[in-house]
């Protein structure tokens, strides 16, 4: 199985994705004790993550960290687009992010052929709008476009060095005839990624990326060359310790010596240094140590000319189905809704949507319904229904054969009619202040 980030496939199997690739899944335990959860986090919308440990941590000691997110815009904005955004806005709100949005025109026109005017017009008139709308705030907010921002741009460049032809064609399958602007694109979404974590914006620092699982091979290059940068590797060692080795020959010394520093501030008092194996030994840790050491590691390191990159984290969220049972694409109006939909059309498509029901009354009656293959719960579990009880009772009533489909049709047509009136009115709002998103951050 390969997962191709510019191609529209459907994923069906999480699991499967999530054994092959190495993503953990994403559980109760995971967001517990998070402030007001969001109920993407909650229902398992969000089906996997790598290292989010390392940003509820954050989040929980009220450490600096950030969310990082790129839009590329191709056409009009759906309720799938939403999702990531309702994330972004949770953590901005209730998480203490300081927030990122790269605006992915070097991509588009890399990918897609793009021409640049016409990202920013899209961008700004349909994205940003609606970002703003849905409750994006100013506030720890920095939104840029990859092409105008130097500091991306020299990153991308430089992060090459640790990305070889063999490991792009293995994660892309780059050919031949692909053009080198393509070639590049994934190297600009690494510095998008990264970039947070220098100097300029605060140094080494979680940094979570949400995102469905299309973007997964962005993820897997970004996480391999932040690790290459790194000039301490932190890993456990045989007999279960936590081992810091120094990665270059210079300045070796000075580097353990900042390590041990660094360590007993945080409690490690046990500890085994071998310069001749360039290595730091903490003998008092464990395996539930390791980020810690790892980020505090990754901390000194600019000190001594490097980057000290964390690993990002992700967390990876389910596509949503379409409407009409199809593939939910900007192409094919009646297969979702879209931000700027008329809301009575947008009522109307609700009820001609495909659900989980029976072919008959009397039938659904009998055995219920099927909500896991239903387009309108679907719409209630992601976005209409923010009340867990009420949800649950639509499942119970559906599945005991007690509600029929019509009732959830009116039901879903009139939540999202009134949600896109709403939207539609903060979109008036929104176009005024979109100046100031832009101006102050760009
Ligand atoms: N490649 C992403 C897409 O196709 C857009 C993107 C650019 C992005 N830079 C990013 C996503 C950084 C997450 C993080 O939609
Ligand atoms: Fe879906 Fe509601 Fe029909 Fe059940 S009753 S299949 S939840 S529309």
């Amino acid at each position: 199985m390969k997962i191709d980030p510019w191609s529209s496939s459907q994923y069906q199997d999480y699991g499967k994705l999530r054994d092959e690739f190495g993503i953990e899944e994403f559980a109760e335990d995971d967001w517990f004790g998070l402030p007001h959860p969001h109920r993407l986090l909650r229902r398992g919308v969000i089906f996997g993550h790598r290292d989010f440990g390392r940003v509820k941590n954050a989040i929980q000691k009220r450490e600096p960290w950030a969310v990082l997110t790129g839009l590329m815009p191709s056409g009009r904005m759906h309720l799938g687009h939403k999702m990531v955004l309702d994330e972004v806005i949770y953590y901005q709100r209730e998480c203490g992010a300081q927030v990122n949005i790269a605006v992915a025109d070097i991509e588009a026109y890399a990918t897609r052929d793009m021409p640049l005017e016409r990202t920013d017009e899209l961008a700004v008139g349909e994205y940003l709008v609606n970002y703003i709308a849905l409750g994006l705030s100013p506030e720890r907010c920095r939104v840029y476009f990859q092409s105008r921002d130097s500091d991306v741009k020299d990153l991308a460049w430089k992060l090459g060095r640790k990305a070889n032809w063999s490991e792009m064609k293995a994660i892309y399958g780059f050919g031949d005839s692909t053009n080198m602007a393509h070639v590049h694109a994934p190297l600009i979404q690494a510095g998008d990624i990264l970039h947070p974590q220098l100097e300029r914006y605060g140094g080494p620092k979680p940094v979570l990326v949400p995102v469905g699982v299309d973007q997964d091979p962005h993820m897997r290059l970004t996480r391999g060359i932040a690790q290459a940068f790194r000039l301490f590797n932190v890993t456990k060692t045989r007999d279960g310790k936590i081992g810091a080795f120094v990665k270059t020959d210079e300045r070796v010394g000075e580097l353990l010596d900042a390590a041990e520093g660094e360590l007993k501030k945080l409690g490690f008092i046990d500890m085994k240094r071998i310069d001749d194996y360039k290595a730091l030994y903490v003998n008092s840790a464990s395996s539930f140590d390791l980020p810690a050491i790892d980020e505090a590691l990754a901390r000194i390191e600019p000190r001594f000319g490097g980057y000290g990159f964390i690993p990002p984290s992700s967390t990876y969220h389910r596509f949503m189905t379409a409407l009409d049972g199809g593939k939910m694409s900007s192409s094919r109006p009646e297969s979702g809704i879209f931000l700027t939909d008329e809301p009575a059309e947008a009522a109307k498509k609700v009820k001609r949507a495909k659900t989980g029901g029976a072919t008959t009354l009397e039938e659904q009656r009998k055995n219920g319904g099927n909500p896991h293959g239903c387009s309108v719960y679907e719409l209630f579990a992601y976005h209409l229904i923010e009340d867990d009880g009420e949800l649950a009772g639509i499942y119970e009533s559906c599945r005991d054969g007690t509600r029929m489909c019509g009732e959830c049709k009116k039901l879903g047509g009139g939540l999202i009619e009134k949600f896109l009136e709403d939207l539609g009115e903060k979109r008036e709002k929104a176009r005024e202040m979109v100046g100031e998103f832009i101006e102050q951050n760009a």
